[in-house]
């Protein structure tokens, strides 16, 4: 099993690039990155367990079967709520739990400003949402709080990543599962990756001012 899957579709290219062309306009991008976000959750979940599920169909009785897990999705303010309602469509009982970071603009760290955690314990598998995987530092502090909090399964979702990114997820969390549509070979010196697709939050929310 791969780690760390970054898909290779014809279709996520194509919706990638209208994606990345700083032509595209707010409403369009917040409609690439929801078609985009179904594609990595059509990856991220292909495994998860289920149980039986006895029912009739109009002709008979037959055993199917049912999603057996409590599920998170753990959206990252702001960018990842465009990835959402994807995952809700196909797992209409998780749980969402926002978390608030934004980066420093001189440290590029993250800055942590809001956690709704449940109380009652964790999920069994929590699924971290943003689309720019960037330093991967927001990331982590996803993790951290996440392991703390109790989810011993822990999924990353996220369009875009960068190579150094990814090295750093890995080396901190050698089994961890990240799902990407592509890897980017760089960051440049303001820590954006390259070539990108620029700020997905202020692209989303049309804060670009
Ligand atoms: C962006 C992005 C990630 C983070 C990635 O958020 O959406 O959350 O930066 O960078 P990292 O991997 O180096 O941590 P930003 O701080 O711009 O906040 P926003 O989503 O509110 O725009």
């Amino acid at each position: 099993m791969e780690l760390t899957v970054e898909l290779n579709h014809p279709l996520v290219r194509h919706h990638l690039t209208i994606l990345r062309d700083q032509s595209t306009p707010p409403s369009l991008f917040r409609h690439q990155v929801n078609r985009l976000a179904w594609f990595l959750a059509s990856a991220a979940t292909a495994d998860l367990p289920v149980e039986p599920r006895k029912i009739n169909t109009p002709l008979v009785e037959m055993m199917g079967c049912q999603i057996s897990k409590r599920i998170a999705l753990v959206p990252i303010l702001r960018a990842g709520l465009g990835m959402v309602e994807p995952l809700l469509s196909l797992i209409p009982e998780a749980e969402v739990w926002h978390l608030g970071m934004y980066r420093d603009e001189e440290t590029a760290r993250p800055v942590e400003y809001y956690c709704k955690l449940p109380t009652g314990g964790g999920a069994d598998i929590g699924f971290v949402l943003d689309p720019m995987l960037a330093t991967g530092g927001s990331v982590l502090s996803a993790i951290e709080i996440l392991n703390r909090w109790g989810c011993p399964d822990i999924r990353v979702l996220s369009v875009i990543a960068s190579r150094p990114g990814i090295d750093r997820l890995q080396a901190e969390y050698p089994k961890l599962r990240i799902f990407v549509c592509a890897i980017d070979a760089e960051l440049n010196d303001r820590k954006f990756i390259v070539p990108g697709l620029g700020d997905a939050g202020d692209r989303i929310f049309n804060t670009l001012g």
